[in-house]
Formats: structure tokens, sequence, C-alpha cells
């Protein structure tokens, strides 16, 4: 393939600033025929082919296992360089804002585009308290809910359900800005208020009320960790690393889940499905699952007497199928910089306080050992967010199986901003990926009296 250096006027494919995004175009041969395909940059000089005429002009399709090469949208969202291990939320590096900023207003960021000025931010926090409390009539759905389910089966479909309560026009592109703003205002606070009764409900406890007069974080604390007559006492320094862990979870472009809610919301379906079909999807002990994976691992190795090294070679054993939970990443080739800033918040909260978690002991000499391992190092195998954010939820108190659904909270706002990114494209278009059949060829069908 060659790529041609035609300017190309008229781009159709333009940034949000109205800049041309196509400058070049790529000469593809194949059978004889040559066909032209647009370079398409993006503001960070990340390059690709726009494959659109592809197979209507060459019968031909891409075959990317896994879409590790595949982009599936634009989006000004999240920019990874996952070699550099570089993260930025619509241009801010993700450092700067768990450290200075909180998780209320990095949602703004994520959602809006731009931090908010003082009046907006206040604004903003108005909603939030307005949509903290759930219906009435949830509790009735709560009660048939067997205590054993998951937290994760109780957020999805609980968030299914607000749409009966908060009914959204079906038709996505019927939604204003401020509409889609209340929705947004709406799923951010009452996750957290359905995380928490839903972890009430798991050991029995009655449920909490939001309390008006408290921000985001510590309410969630206190409907989780509060009883009826005995208030749960607002510790600043547990808010802060709630604030940012969330704020480190916020977005991640185009992971599984978030894909997942594009995909969904692609077919025009409402915010609120598409949230739970990404919460789904986040479940999983490969993606969101994981920080749940790594205190069960921790705990097992804790359990056998705190061998890693022992841990470390039944990873490395092909037959034993084990992964060492918490490492790897598709993007990340490098350390990733979320597992950078949780490890060192890990260490500050920990000797501030004093304490001592045997399971940080284990994860620190497993991270050491598997970064000498050349088995890791040849697989560009480093720790990932979730490898130390469990140890942190376990020092606030949240139960391991709270984990994903922490999660979950965290990465609401990303996929409530890919939502209206994808939602705000012109024109909309349905996500329907292709395949390369390898089934059998036409067979006729065998009656069953007939059949062997
Ligand atoms: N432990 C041991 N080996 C691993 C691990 C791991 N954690 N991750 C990848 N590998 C190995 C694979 O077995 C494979 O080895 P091979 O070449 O000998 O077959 C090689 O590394 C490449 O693995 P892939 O599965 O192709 O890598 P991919 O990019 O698809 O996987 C994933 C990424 C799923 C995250 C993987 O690294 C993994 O399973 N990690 C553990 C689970 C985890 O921590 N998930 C959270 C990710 S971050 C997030 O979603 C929030």
């Amino acid at each position: 393939m060659e790529v041609l250096r035609l300017s190309i006027q008229n781009s159709e494919l333009k940034s949000k600033k109205g800049e041309g995004l196509v400058k070049e175009k790529a000469l593809l041969k194949i059978d004889g025929k040559n066909l032209e395909l647009p370079v398409i940059v993006g503001t960070e000089g990340e390059k690709a082919f726009d494959i659109g005429d592809l197979r209507s002009q060459t019968s031909f399709i891409t075959y990317d296992y896994g879409y590790a090469n595949t982009g599936s949208c634009l989006s000004a969202i999240t920019f990874i360089d996952g070699e550099k291990g570089i993260l930025r939320y619509r241009g801010i590096p993700v450092e700067q804002l768990a450290e200075q900023s909180t998780f209320v207003e990095t949602a703004y960021l994520l959602i809006s585009g731009k931090l908010p000025n003082k009046k907006e931010a206040d604004q903003f926090s108005k909603e939030l308290t307005e949509h903290a409390s759930l219906h009435q009539d949830f509790k009735h759905i709560f009660d048939g809910i067997p205590s054993a389910t998951h937290p994760m089966a109780v957020l999805s479909a609980m968030v299914t359900i607000l749409s009966g309560f908060h009914v959204p026009s079906g038709d996505p592109n019927k939604q204003n800005e401020s509409e889609v703003r209340k929705f947004s205002a709406l799923l951010l606070s009452k996750v957290r208020t359905i995380a928490a009764y839903s972890y009430k409900k798991s050991i029995g406890q009655p449920f909490i009320y939001p309390h008006r007069a408290l921000n985001y974080c510590a309410n969630f604390l206190h409907m989780m960790f509060s009883l009826p007559g005995e208030e749960y006492p607002v510790d600043d320094e547990a808010v802060r690393i709630l604030n940012l862990l969330l704020i480190l979870h916020a977005d991640h472009e185009q992971n599984c889940s978030t894909s997942t809610v594009r995909l969904v919301g692609s077919a025009q379906t409402n915010l609120f499905a598409c949230i739970a079909a990404g919460i789904c999807a986040l479940w999983g002990p490969w993606h969101g699952g994981a920080n749940q994976e790594v205190m069960e691992m921790l705990e097992e190795i804790h359990g056998g007497g705190g061998d890693v090294k022992q841990y470390v070679a039944k990873v490395k054993d092909s037959n034993s199928k084990v992964r060492l939970a918490g490492f790897g990443h598709r993007v990340y080739k490098t350390f990733d910089p979320r597992a950078k800033v949780i490890k060192a918040a890990c260490d500050r909260y920990f000797s501030k306080r004093g304490v001592e978690d045997p399971l940080l002991e284990i994860a620190f000499r497993l991270e050491e050992v598997a970064l000498r391992d050349d088995f890791f190092i040849s697989r560009k195998l480093y720790p990932n967010v979730d490898f130390y954010s469990g140890i942190l939820y376990k020092s606030l108190g949240i139960p391991t199986n709270m984990f994903p659904v922490m999660f979950a909270i965290g990465r609401l706002p990303g996929w409530i901003a890919h939502w209206k990114e994808m939602r705000e494209t012109k024109p909309p278009r349905l996500g329907r990926p292709r395949q390369i059949y390898t089934g059998p060829l036409k067979t006729d069908y065998i009656p069953v009296v007939k059949r062997s």
C-alpha cells in the first residue's frame, strides 16, 4: 500500500474545530484494482485508513479479531498513548485531575467537554442532590431480589428499570441538550444510591436515604455505612480517596463496556438501557470484574502462606490457564498511568494511618517478581488500574463483590459522554460489524425421523 500525499479539498470528516481530518490518501492495489483510501489524522497525530468503501469497491472486508486495530468512531473525549502511558480527559492529564479535581467536576468535564465555572458547578451539584432519592416503589423491587444476587446484576437491572420511572423519549435524536443533561445528572446520582442500596440489601440492613448536605462521595459512604440512629462520621481522607478512584475510572475511550454502550446506543436505544448494557459488559473478570479477581487472588496467596513466586509459576504454566489478575492491558504496553497514581495513593494512605495490610505487601512483591520475569517483560504485561484499586476500596470498608460496582459508578460519566457524542454524530449510523463465515456450505434439512 502506498501513501499518496494529495491535498484534499472539502473533506467531509472534520474535527470539533472544523478542520479537515483527511489530508492525504493511501493507495491500495488489490486484484489489479487501485483504491484510494482517505487517511484520517487525529489531533495527536494518530492515523487511520478510512475503509468505508472497501467492500463495495473490492468485495474485501478487513479482519481484526478483538478489534485491536479498528477505530470505530472519531472521539474528542479521551486520549490514550499506550506506548508512553499517557491518559488525558478532554486534554487534561489524568494525574492532574486525580490530584486537583473532584469526581463530580471530572464527570462534568467528560460529559460537557469543559471544566465547569462556579455557577455551572453549583447548578450541577444541585441537580445531583435533587435526583439522589429513588422512587418509593424501588423498595418493593429490591424486596423481590434474592440476597445472594451479585450487586452488578442488581445495578444493571435497576438501571434498566429506572427508564420506567423516568421515561426518556424513545428516539435519542429527539432528546434536546437540557433533557440529556437532566438524565445525565439523574443517572449519576441514582446509580450511586442504587449501588449503596444493593449493598444494604445484601447484608440485610435497612436502606439509608441520601443526605442533602453531603457531597457526592461523602453521601455514598453515608448511604453505605450509616445505620438508623447511628450516623457514619464523614472521613475527609476516605472521601478524597474515593474521589481519586472514581476519577481514575471515569473514562478510557473505546474499552469493552464503552464500546458496548455505543453499539447498543447506535440502535437508537435509550440511555438507561445502554448504560445497563455497559454495566453487564464491565462485570466480566477480564474487564471491570478484574478488581474483584485481584482481591481474591491476593487473598488466595495470603491464605496459602504468601508464596508469590509459586503463584507466578502457576500463571506461567500454560496448562493452568490462570492469568495474573490486574496485569496486562490491550492498550498499555507500559505502566498504566492510573496504576501508578493508585499505588502512590496506597502508600500515602496506609503510612498516614499507620496501618499495614498484608495484601498490599503481597501485591508489592507480586509486582516486583512479575516485572523482573521474562514471561511478563516479553509480553509487555504491567500492572493495570485494577491491581491496586481493590486494596484501597477494601480500606474504605467496601466489600469485594462491590468492587466492580465501584468501577461502574466511576465509569458512568465516560459512558454518558460517549453515548452523547455518538448521538450527536451526523448522520447517525447503526453499529454492525461483519464476519468471515467458516461454517458448513449449503446443507439440506433432514427431518428428525431420518437423522442418525
Ligand atoms: N497474566 C498472564 N498472561 C497474560 C496476562 C495476564 N494477566 N494478560 C495477557 N497475558 C498473555 C496471554 O496469555 C498471551 O500470551 P501468549 O502470547 O503466550 O498466548 C499474551 O499475554 C497476550 O494476551 P492477549 O489476551 O492477546 O492480550 P489482550 O490485549 O487481548 O488482553 C487483557 C488484555 C484481557 C486485559 C489481559 O491482559 C488480561 O486478561 N489481564 C488480566 C485481567 C485484567 O486485569 N483485566 C483488567 C484490564 S484493565 C480494565 O479493563 C479495567
